[in-house]
């Protein structure tokens, strides 16, 4: 077991051994901690062993959740969020889906602007849980209809709003920096290597801010795929979601990556299509990809290397997507 429900204790005890009861005051409580699943049958490499961190066994399905209750937090600590105020987010789609969930659970509205190419599954997720959700063009960020900008002027625009902005915002590094936490326990602290998806970054920086003060000879892959231009490449289309931008975010501190892989979308989908139906692992493109540069960076590590893999998200997210249609 990986995860132990607390003992609900804020609940008035309206009847009797209600303190017995094994209950979290809300799904938020269970964010967190999740496992590391070895991938020995898909990473073939004598004397390297590789393990996946399975985020989607967070509460709305991605690592997200545990920035949304953290940006959260943080403007309820500020006094940014009034009862029943707006929370105004852009997002590929997972921060919104957390927000939309924390929000649900905080009474708050929340209105989510994401890119067209965004899938369809999140979009009615988001909406799912009551967030209003804008889709915005796949236009340059230099455009007003490119989805940060309509997220910004909406937030400008509704009284009383508060817009988290995960891409300048540096409590999103700072909440990712438990997951390194639980890296180093799960491992033994025999990690040498993390590879992870790099979009605002706050994933990849807030693991490699964790993991080198344990240890600074750590080697924090980021993971982009080709037609991004993190690594300096140029930009082009690309159709894996959440990874990947035209422009370097703010909250994207290079310094803290070593080295950064570009996978193309038809490999890491094709590897997300295999890990499905070969070791029962069902997660989405950006997932596939961080295994495709695992794969490669399995194969110039040293003997008794340990890497890990982040997996943002789950497969679910994207069966139209990726998994319509006969296995390729
Ligand atoms: C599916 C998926 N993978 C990877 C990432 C990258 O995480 P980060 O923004 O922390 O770099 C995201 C971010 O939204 C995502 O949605």
């Amino acid at each position: 077991m990986f995860r132990r429900p607390v003992t609900d204790t804020s609940t008035t005890m309206d009847c009797a051994r209600a303190d017995d009861i094994e209950a979290v005051a809300d799904l938020t409580g269970l964010i967190g901690e999740t496992p590391l699943v070895s991938l020995r049958t898909l990473i073939v490499q004598p004397d390297v062993a590789c393990y996946g961190k399975v985020e989607y066994f967070n509460p709305s399905g991605s690592v997200k959740d545990r920035i949304a209750v953290a940006l959260l937090d943080d403007a309820e600590r500020r006094g940014l969020l009034a009862p029943g105020a707006t929370v105004i987010e852009p997002s590929s789609g997972n921060t919104g889906t957390a927000l939309a969930m924390a929000c649900a659970i905080r009474s708050y509205t929340c209105v989510i602007v994401t890119p067209e190419k965004t899938s369809a599954e999140k979009v009615a997720t988001m909406r799912a849980y009551g967030a209003q959700v804008v889709v915005a063009p796949n236009v340059a960020r230099e455009d007003p209809r490119h989805y940060t900008r309509v997220a910004a002027r909406l937030a400008a625009e509704t009284p009383g709003a508060y817009m988290p902005d995960q891409y300048s915002n540096p409590v999103n590094a700072l909440a990712c920096r438990q997951i390194g936490r639980e890296i180093w326990r799960q491992t033994r602290g025999r990690v040498t290597h993390v590879v992870a998806g790099l979009g605002t970054g706050g994933t990849a920086c807030g693991i490699a801010a964790a993991l080198k003060g344990e240890d600074p000879a750590i080697t924090v892959v980021g993971v982009e795929p080709g037609g991004s231009i993190y690594g300096g490449g140029e930009p082009r289309p690309f159709a894996i979601e959440g990874i990947g931008r035209h422009y370097i975010p703010e909250s994207l501190d290079l310094s803290l990556i070593d080295t950064i892989e570009n996978v193309e979308d038809d490999e890491a989908f094709a590897m997300t299509r295999r890990v499905a139906r070969e070791a029962g692992l069902l997660i989405g493109g950006s997932s596939g990809a961080a295994l495709v540069a695992s794969a490669r960076v399995a194969r110039r590590a040293r003997p008794g290397s340990v890497v890990v893999a982040m997996l943002p998200d789950s497969g679910r997210a994207y069966l139209s997507k990726i998994f319509a249609g006969p296995p390729a």
